[in-house]
């Protein structure tokens, strides 16, 4: 009897119509519609495709369908979709057109329609189908007896065509298996340019056969060998990705340099060039007086261009300060004896001699901002990073670069190894409202890239700089300038980042492998509890000046653990909100109980680090939160007065820079319950 009443429940929530807000769906779609009834999944689902995919849409309905088991656990019959049209009475039907190139400006369209016996994705492209299913993925829901998915009709298209994540492998090596599960997330989240950071000051991580010295010096045994750069560009493309690599010149060489310093820019007799060890801007550059330069960078590029498929190539072109060139008296020979007025120029010089080397191999040029001069190939793209889309340069090189006739793409903003909130990630928008271009120049703004420089990450952390912030990032690209709801998005985001588990993404579980370390195999709650109060220092504090870090320094410490837009100061400070708003005992109780948790966390982790060193450097700063607590607690709950001298100066001394390079992220909460 208590049996049928419970199926009864759950066959009533289930087929109890969704609303739109109950859906995790992100980048959200374009169009959005539910309609009555529920499709229930069992094992018998299987799918179909028809229509003329490329055969990445087999690969990417089989992973489909490999996902969908695994969160089910149904055990589903269909193995693989590796033939067209094999079942055609199949639940699933997906149809499209025709392959997709995967490039700028491909049809990635798809429309998803879900009734009650029936799922269709059909799509132009299977770019576009592939989308669908990402989308279908999203979808699902669960009753506690069985999955389903909510009948619904979808029509999808991406606002951006260049929705990119760049990864720097150059300053730490970032092995085949790290990039590949991060393009799985780029796909989960309708991402289409990976943009690879291949060499800089710190390391040169990529094969030239006819170099190998440039691997064998330069890149500590860390880099990818050509066949790995294939597979990689290979795997990025079943799954709808180009790859645009970087080389980055003629600056942020000295890895380059440290192996053939005769094209180098130093006066003879200086000090050697040297691989980087810490982080920061070099003086290294490039000699772009000399022939061998070329030739040099001729013979690299005959290498790396035939191995991507895209038909773009990043060169750089960033912080090159000029020092070099300045005392270098052959290259101030030659910038008056060829009437070049200055370094900028010079560079551009350097920079359309390179123009025909790639274009030989079908390669744009693509460059940082400082590579857009009155005398730069409107041809190259421009990818701004110090100005974004805030009036002219300097401020806003997209939007200068858009009005001077440029493809240009953004990332200022979109730093995310800056570890800000990922709120001013979402709401920087490439293309504002307000802002005035005419429909040309409008149309030049490609997209916007998430930066992930890799100074302070390793394979371990780097899922945790990575996502979920980029997911954000990659709604603000996809979806409709409508979209900018952050209450919404956090609630969204939250489902989503885990969900990134499900294709291999760290950013959750090596929190763990972390804190188990620090904690010296203790028991690690209570650190856990401190890192979703607490986030790494923001804009390269923690780093103080480059200095602090060096490639080989450990980044297995508390900040490390700790990340942007920790989980508990989020809802502490909605909960604080709330309880000044309106003094409810229950409003009281969230708060107080929060209080109550840290005094606790702090007297754990006094005892823990009894037996693990590396909890000490937090200890200062818990030590002073459980003082605050306390005063908070009496104050609140036994309406004694505080000493807000005393209450003032703890405040001070949390605010104060502390050996762990962490903030207390609960501080302006804190603060406000004085
Ligand atoms: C850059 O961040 N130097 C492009």
């Amino acid at each position: 009897m208590k049996y049928s009443i419970i199926v009864l429940l759950a066959v009533f929530v289930s087929n109890a119509q969704m609303k739109k807000e109950q859906l995790d769906l992100m980048p959200w779609p374009q169009n959005i519609n539910l309609t009555a009834g529920t499709y229930t999944l069992t094992k018998k689902f299987r799918v179909n495709i028809t229509g003329n995919p490329d055969s990445r849409l087999f690969t990417g309905a089989t992973n489909f369908l490999r996902r969908l088991d695994s969160r089910t656990g149904l055990f589903l019959e269909q193995a693989y979709v590796n033939k067209r049209n094999e079942f055609p009475e199949a639940e699933l039907q997906i149809h499209c057109d025709r392959n997709g190139k995967v490039g700028l400006n491909e049809e990635e369209s798809y429309q998803l329609s879900v009734t009650s016996n029936k799922i269709a994705i059909n799509a132009t492209t299977d770019l576009g189908a592939l989308h669908g299913l990402e989308t279908l993925l999203q979808l699902m829901q669960n009753n506690g007896s069985s999955f389903y998915f909510p009948a619904t009709e979808i029509t999808d298209s991406p606002r951006f065509t260049w929705r990119g994540l760049m990864i720097d492998a150059a300053r730490h090596f970032q092995p085949v298996d790290v990039i590949k599960r991060n393009l799985d997330a780029m796909a989960s989240m309708k991402m289409n340019v990976f943009h690879w950071h291949l060499a800089d000051d710190q390391g040169w991580r990529i094969e030239i056969k006819k170099h190998p010295k440039l691997t064998e010096l330069a890149s500590d045994g860390d880099y990818y060998t050509q066949e790995e750069i294939k597979d990689i560009v290979k795997y990025a493309d079943e799954r709808g990705i180009m790859v645009v690599p970087e080389i980055d010149i003629p600056g942020h060489a000295s890895a380059l340099l440290s192996v053939y310093p005769e094209i180098g820019s130093k006066k003879s007799g200086s000090i050697p060039y040297a691989v980087g060890r810490r982080s920061g801007i070099y003086d290294s550059a490039l000699d772009p007086t000399n022939p061998k330069t070329y030739q040099l960078l001729g013979e690299i590029f005959d290498e790396v261009c035939p191995l991507f498929t895209s038909n773009y190539f990043h060169i750089g072109g960033d912080e090159n300060n000029g020092k070099e060139w300045n005392v270098n008296p052959v290259i101030q020979e030659f910038k008056n004896k060829n009437k070049i007025a200055n370094n900028h120029e010079l560079q551009t010089y350097f920079n359309m001699r390179l123009i025909p080397m790639l274009k030989k191999h079908n390669k744009r040029l693509m460059g940082w901002e400082e590579i857009m001069t009155k005398e730069m190939s409107k041809d190259a793209i421009i990818h701004a990073w110090r100005g974004g889309n805030e009036g002219v340069t300097p401020g806003g090189a997209l939007i200068t670069a858009a009005k001077n006739g440029y493809n240009t793409v953004l990332s200022n903003g979109y730093y995310i190894d800056l570890m800000l909130s990922v709120d001013g990630h979402y709401l920087n928008d490439p293309l504002p409202k307000d802002i005035i271009l005419s429909p040309e120049e409008k149309s030049r703004i490609l997209g916007g890239e998430a930066a992930m420089w890799s100074e302070l990450v390793t394979p371990l952390n780097i899922d945790s700089r990575i996502w979920p912030r980029t997911a954000a990032i990659a709604e603000r690209l996809w979806s409709n300038d409508t979209i900018t709801d952050l209450k919404s998005m956090h609630k969204r985001l939250k489902v989503i980042s885990s969900r990134l588990e499900e294709v291999g993404i760290t950013h959750i579980r090596n929190k763990e492998v972390i804190l188990r370390n620090i904690a010296n195999y203790q028991n690690t709650e209570a650190l856990n509890d401190f890192t979703n109060i607490c986030e790494p220092l923001k804009n390269y504090k923690r780093n103080g000046g480059g200095k602090k870090y060096m490639m080989y320094s450990p980044l297995t410490l508390f900040a490390d653990a700790c990340s942007a837009d920790a989980s508990d100061a989020y809802d502490f400070n909605k909960a604080v909100n709330q309880y000044l708003e309106n003094k409810t005992a229950d409003n009281q109780k969230i708060v107080t109980d929060y209080l109550k948790k840290w005094i606790k966390m702090n007297s754990d982790l006094n005892v823990l680090s009894a037996k693990a060193p590396l909890i000490q450097p937090v200890l200062i700063l818990s030590n002073d939160l459980s003082s605050v607590s306390k005063l908070l607690l009496s104050a609140i709950t036994e309406k004694k007065t505080v000493n807000k001298t005393v209450l003032n100066d703890l405040f001070e001394k949390i605010n104060k820079r502390n050996s762990a390079d962490i903030e207390l992220a609960v501080y302006d909460s804190l603060k406000k319950l004085i």
